[in-house]
C-alpha cells in the first residue's frame, strides 16, 4: 500500500484522536499502582477511551483480545492484560494504546516506573523517550525516513542499550498500520523522502541487553531473549513543511 498524504480534514480528526489518546495515557500514568492487575489497567483504559466516544484501536485487531497492551519488565510489547498479573513495586510497565475517532487512529506508548526502580531501569525509560525526540529532529519534509531511524539507533547505542530489530513503527491514518514501515535502526539506505501530510507512528522499543526478542506461547507477548528489561515510547506524528507536529501529546 502506498503512503497516504492526509487532507486538512483528516489531520483535524487525527488531532482529536491524538488529544484523547494523550489524556488516556496521562490518566493511566496517574492510576498505575502496585497491587493492580494488568487487566485493571486495560479496563480503566478502555473506559477512558469510550468515555470520549472513541473506540480502542487494538481491541480485536488481528485477534488481539484487549484494549491496552501492558508489557512488564522484560516484556517488550503486546503484553496481554490478565487478572493474575499483578503490578509490583519496582516494575517498569509499558502501556501501548490506540484510539479511533470518527474513523481515524492515533497510537502511542509510554513506559512507567512503579514506585522505586533501579538506576538502570530509570535510565532505560529516559533513554527510550529521548531517542524518540532525537529521531524527531529529522522529521521534516525533504529529509529521509531513515534519518529518523538512524538518529534513534545512534542515541540508544551511545547510551549502552539496543534497539529491537524485529518490530518497527508505521504509517497511521484510517488504518492502524499503514505504509511505510519505520525501523528504529538503519544501515546505509535512506528510506523514502518525507512529505508534509504524512502521519507516522514512531516507536522506539529499547532493550537494556541484547536486541533479540522472542514470542511467548500466547502468540502476542514479545519478550527480550536475554531476559533484560525493555522500554517503549511512541507518538503519532504529522510531518509538516518545516518540521512536525506531535499529535498524541497535550504538552
Ligand atoms: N502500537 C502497536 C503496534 O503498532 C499496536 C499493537 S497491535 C495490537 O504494533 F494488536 F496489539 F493491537
Ligand atoms: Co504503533
Amino acid at each position: 500500500m502506498a503512503v497516504t498524504i492526509k487532507s486538512e480534514r483528516e489531520i483535524e480528526l487525527m488531532r482529536e484522536a491524538g488529544r484523547i489518546l494523550a489524556i488516556t495515557h496521562e490518566e493511566l500514568g496517574k492510576a498505575i499502582k502496585p497491587g493492580m492487575s494488568t487487566l485493571d489497567i486495560d479496563r480503566l483504559g478502555e473506559e477512558i477511551i469510550r468515555s470520549y466516544g472513541c473506540i480502542p484501536s487494538f481491541l480485536n485487531y488481528q485477534g488481539y483480545p484487549a484494549s491496552i497492551c501492558v508489557s512488564v519488565n522484560d516484556e517488550v510489547v503486546h503484553g496481554i492484560p490478565t487478572k493474575d498479573h499483578i503490578i509490583d513495586e519496582g516494575d517498569i510497565v509499558s502501556l501501548d494504546a490506540g484510539v479511533i475517532y470518527k474513523g481515524y487512529h492515533s497510537d502511542a506508548a509510554r513506559t512507567h516506573a512503579v514506585g522505586e526502580i533501579s538506576k538502570e531501569a530509570s535510565k532505560l525509560i529516559e533513554v527510550t523517550k529521548e531517542s524518540f525526540f532525537e529521531g524527531l529532529k529529522y522529521a521534516k519534509e525533504g529529509n529521509h525516513l531513515f534519518d529518523i531511524s538512524r538518529a534513534i539507533q545512534k542515541y540508544v547505542e551511545a547510551n549502552g542499550f539496543s534497539v529491537v530489530r524485529d518490530l518497527v513503527g508505521h504509517g497511521i491514518g484510517s488504518n492502524l498500520h499503514e505504509a511505510p514501515e519505520i525501523p528504529n535502526f538503519a544501515g546505509r539506505r535512506k528510506g523514502m523522502k518525507l512529505k508534509a501530510g504524512m502521519t507516522l507512528a514512531i516507536e522506539p522499543m529499547v532493550n537494556a541487553g541484547h536486541y533479540d526478542v522472542c514470542w511467548l506461547d500466547d502468540d502476542w507477548t514479545v519478550v527480550t531473549a536475554d531476559g533484560s528489561l525493555s522500554a517503549h515510547y511512541e507518538n503519532t506524528v504529522l510531518i509538516t513543511e518545516d518540521g512536525y507536529e506531535i499529535l498524541s501529546l497535550t504538552k
